[in-house]
């Protein structure tokens, strides 16, 4: 209770809070709150129950022009926008033959590879082949489109920092004038930074996000496996943070990447409880 001087009677006051609406101004002590509630809530969405409607959402919309990404986002209880405050998830279902044309968009957006093969993005310009278990990033404003040249459906899970940038009112975006960019490359990006340590020597990294867009599943899961034979987190179990090969600090400015193995070395306390995660299951099972 906001306890008053006393220097104005009940009329003058009720004057002084109309005068501050009119003029566009609220008085701060009234309402005041020490601690804002998180209004996101913990979900889990099972993929018993949405892949049957990712594949049938094939009979539904094609991803034209029109449509651009047929997904289906994962929409948090507590919230009227997003997976989280700051990053909304999505699984997107192309069919063979299909193309999710060329665009790209201030927000950063990331896939993580569900199931099939014969997919690939295209991310300013290099053709990225995409299977099970794969990262692929597409930074902000880089052109990128997906298409299917395989012959199974391709379900990935995308995510986006949309409703972060949308709060910074920063949101923009640009169809490329034609479904499909031009390929100059096939797996570039890969071949050239995912060496680990190892880099180009000739080059000095220039751009705000990671060089290396595509991290391929088989070198994660053998990383993945050397670290659990030495160490591990009494937080996050077996992980390891995908990182720039230029810089070493995360591949994204809005995103941490973790992968990680929790069985690998049993019970762990979990994250902290101020840390807030999206955890795709990829393979395995557990709470
Ligand atoms: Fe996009």
């Amino acid at each position: 209770m906001t306890q008053l001087l006393g220097r104005v009677s009940p009329e003058e006051e009720n004057q002084f809070y109309e005068g501050t609406e009119a003029a566009g101004l609220r008085a701060a002590w009234m309402g005041r709150r020490l601690e804002r509630k998180p209004q996101v809530e913990p979900f889990a969405w099972r993929w018993s129950n949405a892949k049957p409607l990712v594949l049938r959402s094939g009979d539904i919309v094609t991803p034209d022009r029109d449509v651009e990404r047929r997904v289906l986002r994962l929409a948090n209880p507590g919230l009227d926008h997003g997976t989280t405050h700051t990053i909304s998830a999505a699984l997107q279902l192309l069919l063979p033959g299909e193309n999710a044309p060329a665009h790209r968009h201030t927000p950063t957006a990331i896939r993580w590879v569900l199931q099939g093969t014969g997919a690939y993005t295209t991310v300013e310009g290099d053709k990225c082949y995409m299977e099970p278990g794969d990262l692929v990033l597409t930074p902000s404003w880089t052109w990128h489109d997906h298409n299917n040249e395989g012959t199974e459906p391709m379900i990935w899970l995308d995510g986006l920092d949309t409703p972060l940038v949308n709060n910074l009112e920063a949101t923009f975006y640009e169809q490329f004038p034609e479904d499909q960019q031009p390929i100059v490359g096939v797996g570039e990006s890969e071949r050239k930074y995912a060496s680990g340590a190892l880099r180009p020597a000739w080059e000095d990294s220039n751009t705000p996000y990671s060089p290396l867009w595509h991290y391929k599943w088989e070198r994660s899961h053998a990383a993945l496996h050397s670290l659990a034979e030495v160490d591990c987190s009494p937080f996050d179990d077996v992980a390891m943070e995908f990182s720039d090969p230029a810089t070493g600090g995360p591949v994204l400015t809005n995103h941490g990447l973790l992968d990680s193995d929790d069985q690998a070395r049993g019970e762990h306390q979990g994250p902290p409880p101020h840390d807030q995660r999206g955890v795709p299951g990829f393979q395995g099972q557990g709470t």
